[in-house]
């Protein structure tokens, strides 16, 4: 699913109503028709009590009223509350005009804010995707009084205050909503962190915009939702044997951190490949031997951590990093893999398969001067404090972003950048926003699981780059959300993320 900037929304509404021979009140109408549809599945009458909807000048404020007029005559008890400006829009003067009389309307001015009693349902129809300036006057004022009300906020489009692609000047007041409902596509302002706490819980509805104008129109921004995915997985053939999913190397762990390598690796067999290697340091043999009996084992000379690099040519693809400590023999080993990595053999004609995490993420990050021999198309798994080593430190979500794409197109890798809704730059400058996962696989060793399924998907022959890294951070958000309704959140280990990794692919396969 694609996510288009505030303009470019702007122009969907616009080529809609041209290629569909609607008006844009019609359009209007269907936009207030599917929120309130939401509105009624959430809110029954007795519970939903008074409601209150403020409205704005604009075709925002035009959806709020048109709102009010479908929750009266659902018999829902609507009062609208009006934000005065010089001039409204002509689909808000229709909708004003269609406002049965038996609705309460006030106008709002400084000396008479609405009252908002605790717990009533307040609908935020002030501004949307058409805010152009941050709030100021009464409109912040509002917004304010809103804010300190024990309300429960419901945004229609977006929260007042909020721009849908851009930061908002940190003095400029957001309402917080519990709940946003959009039409047709998400917006970035959803998916990023620092906007949590105005957006709430969001959806979005479908109103028949135009899917013409959506595929014709160029984004970096992207959504991965089921449907990006759906078959993505190429069937296993019958004839296949172990040798067709491809043979993985995992570098992993140092002493006290042996869970890594486990984890990794069980995450990598459940990922479907063919043949397993994990390199660990002596101290880890036998712990790794008995945990994963499917998975080969090869110690390092040293007892404590890895200070070599096994010959690379048995392998499709090679991972580094779960748990493996920082110790400066690590950056020998590094450097030895992406010299080696990034050199053609006659058996490899393209660079070896690379997935960078965790502590070998540390170690570029320390020893800069490695970037430059990243390999193409190698996937690097940082979180945010991870991929701040690597570059610099952000000055909000937005600048981050920037960062990535940046970062990304630079070294021509994958760069997965772990959170909610985590995020995938590709070298060709784009940004792919995972829709699953959960706040409970917010605990050790989720990454390592991660790191281990992204091998398997990278060692698979079939699936190109691109394809495996975004089938990998999907496939474990997934296993993640089963993995929770059995568990709850806080049960949630990584172990079980694991353990959900095959019935999370098996929905995802041809
Ligand atoms: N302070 C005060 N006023 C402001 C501020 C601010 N900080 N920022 C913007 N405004 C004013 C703008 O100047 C504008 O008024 P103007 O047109 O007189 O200049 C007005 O607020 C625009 O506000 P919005 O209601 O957010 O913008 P718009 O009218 O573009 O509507 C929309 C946004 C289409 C409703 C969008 O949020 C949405 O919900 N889209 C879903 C699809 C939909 O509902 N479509 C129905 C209408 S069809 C159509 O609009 C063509």
């Amino acid at each position: 699913m694609k996510i288009l900037t505030a303009t470019q929304t702007r122009q969907l509404d616009q080529a809609t109503i041209q290629e569909q021979g609607i008006t844009s009140a019609q359009l209007m109408e269907r936009a207030a028709g599917a929120f309130v549809e939401w509105f009624f599945r959430q809110f029954d009458q007795d519970e939903a009590g008074e409601i209150l909807l403020l409205c704005g000048p604009g075709n925002n404020g035009g959806d709020g009223l048109a709102a009010a007029r479908m929750l009266h005559q659902a018999g829902y008890r609507p009062r609208v509350a009006l934000l005065p400006a010089e001039k409204q829009s002509t689909d808000w003067q229709h909708n004003r005009q269609l406002l049965p009389e038996a609705v309460p309307v006030a106008e709002i001015s400084a000396e008479s804010l609405p009252e908002i009693p605790a717990g009533a349902v307040v609908v935020d129809a002030l501004f949307g995707t058409g805010l152009s300036r941050p709030l100021v006057g009464l409109a912040a004022q509002l917004v304010q009084h809103l804010n300190q009300a024990q309300a429960r906020v419901v945004a229609i489009d977006l929260p007042s205050g909020l721009f849908a692609d851009a930061p908002q000047p940190a003095d400029s007041p957001v309402v917080r909503a519990r709940h946003t409902v959009a039409f047709g596509l998400p917006k970035l302002a959803f998916l990023l962190p620092q906007n949590a706490d105005f957006v709430g819980e969001w959806q979005v509805k479908d109103i028949g915009l135009s899917e013409r104008f959506i595929n014709e129109t160029a984004t970096p921004w992207h959504y991965t939702d089921a449907a990006a995915v759906a078959g993505a997985l190429p069937a296993r053939p019958k004839f296949s044997h172990k040798g067709t999913f491809g043979h993985a190397l995992l570098l992993a762990s140092s002493r006290g951190k042996m869970g890594a390598a486990v984890l990794a690796a069980g995450a990598c067999l459940r990922g479907g490949v063919g043949l397993l290697t994990a390199h660990v340091p002596g101290c880890g043999y036998d712990i790794f031997q008995i945990s994963q009996p499917e998975a080969m084992c090869l110690t390092d000379a040293q007892a404590d951590f890895i200070s070599e690099l096994p010959d690379l040519k048995p392998y499709q693809a090679v991972g580094m990093g779960p748990g493996l400590g920082q110790a400066e023999a690590g950056v020998a080993v590094l450097r030895q893999l992406l010299e080696a990595a990034g050199k053609p053999t006659d058996k490899r004609p393209t660079p070896l398969p690379l997935v960078i995490d965790a502590d070998a993420l540390n170690l570029l990050g320390a020893h800069r001067e490695l970037l430059d021999l990243l390999p193409e198309n190698a996937v690097l798994t940082p979180h945010p404090k991870e991929f701040e080593r690597l570059t610099e430190p952000a000055r909000d979500d937005y600048h981050r972003l920037d960062l990535l794409r940046d970062f990304a197109q630079k070294h021509k890798c994958l760069v997965v950048l772990k959170g909610a809704y985590t995020c995938l730059a590709t070298p060709t400058g784009e940004l792919h926003f995972n829709s699953t996962g959960n706040a409970g696989m917010a605990t050790g060793g989720s990454g390592d699981v991660l790191t281990g399924l992204m091998l398997a998907l990278r060692a698979h022959a079939q699936l190109p780059p691109f394809e495996a890294v975004r089938l990998a951070v999907y496939a474990h958000g997934r296993a993640g959300d089963v993995a929770a309704a059995a568990t709850g959140q806080a049960g949630l280990v990584a172990g079980d993320i694991v353990r959900h990794i095959g019935p999370a692919l098996a929905e995802l396969t041809q």
